[in-house]
């Protein structure tokens, strides 16, 4: 297993450096002969009889689950609900008329998600998994599966994963749209490309990242993240990764929450990381980073070209507003690697958790 880490130190570095490469892949592997993106068939039936979405997964996976359901509703004008697995599976909330179930699951193996699977199949409903591993437990037992088609994820933090399943859930939202002639207003083969090439030049700033990792996270015993909108999602996802590989204690949410409790966490010094990428609610995070500043913050922040402002400690390049993600996510990636590693933890392999969790 050390030939396939190659020169890499430790697995994670070299699944997030491959997702450049994952996004074409994925392009590719969904373009059909005359490059135009294609789906299952099936599944645009699947999706054309479904009065609502229900997305079940846990961890990173329900955080790709939440982006999604933006695609779908803002994409494909579909409603959709994003359910955490093991709550779902013991709390099944009132369903829609027709009902599809997407299962989100790098691994294909979670308990949690296949006790959801097993549930909604005996009551007779459509499923589709978006999985990572063709022939896993929950891609043979859905009736519809799209594959991520990101390679090997051996690291226990996931990286590559998230951004195919971001991707992925991107090309079938547009898909659909298009399958039905609705208005989508922008040529996704081309935006992921953009998407790519940004993604490049992210890892490619690995020595910006270990700076910031060292700048804002040396001493802490706790950092923030926080975002609004698509911003949100993602912020939750980078406090996870913090959380898991370097034990520092990580919380993400909504700049509007801050007022509403968590602001009295803020004190001298605190790291706050801000994601500034959505021009709708550009004035108000920026805001947020003013209040939490009055209170003695350390804030990075993280926005995008065309929306930056002078200060900000990380400018991503410019994509398509709804793209951003795939983009903002590297990173808060990098950065946890460095403060994983600058902690002496064992990034790969962090204390008491499992790649896949197979029990409830
Ligand atoms: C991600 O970094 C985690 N290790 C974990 O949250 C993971 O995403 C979760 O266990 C779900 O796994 P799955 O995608 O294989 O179902």
């Amino acid at each position: 297993s050390d030939i396939e880490k190659g020169t890499y130190p430790h697995y994670m570095l070299k699944e997030i450096d491959e997702q450049p490469a994952v996004l074409r892949k994925i392009i590719q592997a969904y373009q059909d002969d005359n490059g135009n993106l294609t789906i299952d068939p099936a599944i645009l039936t699947a999706l054309k009889e479904a009065d609502r979405l229900y997305i079940i997964a846990a961890g990173t996976s329900y955080h790709a689950g939440l982006v999604g359901k933006e695609y779908f509703e803002k994409i494909a004008g579909i409603p959709v609900e994003v359910h955490i697995s093991s709550e779902f599976g013991y709390n099944i909330p009132l369903l829609s008329k027709k009902p599809l179930f997407i299962f989100i699951t790098q691994s294909g193996e979670t308990a949690d998600s296949r006790q959801v699977l097993v549930k909604v199949k005996k009551m007779g409903y459509p499923s589709l998994t978006v999985t990572n591993v063709q022939g896993s437990t929950l891609s043979r037992e859905a009736d519809h599966t799209l594959l991520l088609h990101a390679g090997p994820e051996i690291a226990v933090a996931s990286t590559k994963a998230y951004v195919a399943q971001i991707a992925v859930l991107a090309i079938a939202a547009t898909v659909f749209a298009e399958s039905q002639a609705l208005p989508v207003g922008f040529d996704l083969t081309q935006e992921l490309g953009i998407v790519a090439n940004a993604v490049q030049a992210m890892v490619d700033a690995k020595d910006e990242m270990e700076q910031i990792a060292r700048d804002f996270l040396e001493v802490t015993r706790n950092a923030f993240f926080i975002g609004r909108q698509l911003d949100y999602h993602v912020s939750l996802e980078g406090a996870l990764k913090l959380k898991e590989i370097s034990y520092i204690q990580a919380e993400g949410f909504a700049g509007g929450e801050l007022k509403h409790g968590t602001i009295a966490l803020i004190e001298e010094g605190t790291p706050v990381f801000a994601l500034a990428t959505q021009e709708e609610v550009s004035l108000n995070i920026r805001g947020n980073v003013k209040e939490v500043v009055a209170r003695g913050a350390n804030p990075c922040i993280i926005s995008m070209a065309g929306l930056d402002e002078e200060g900000d400690t990380l400018v991503i390049p410019h994509v398509h507003p709804l793209l951003t993600p795939l983009v903002s996510v590297v990173p808060l990636q990098l950065i946890s690697y460095y403060a994983s590693l600058h902690r002496g933890c064992d990034v790969d392999k962090p204390r008491n958790l499992a790649k896949s969790v197979t029990v409830e």
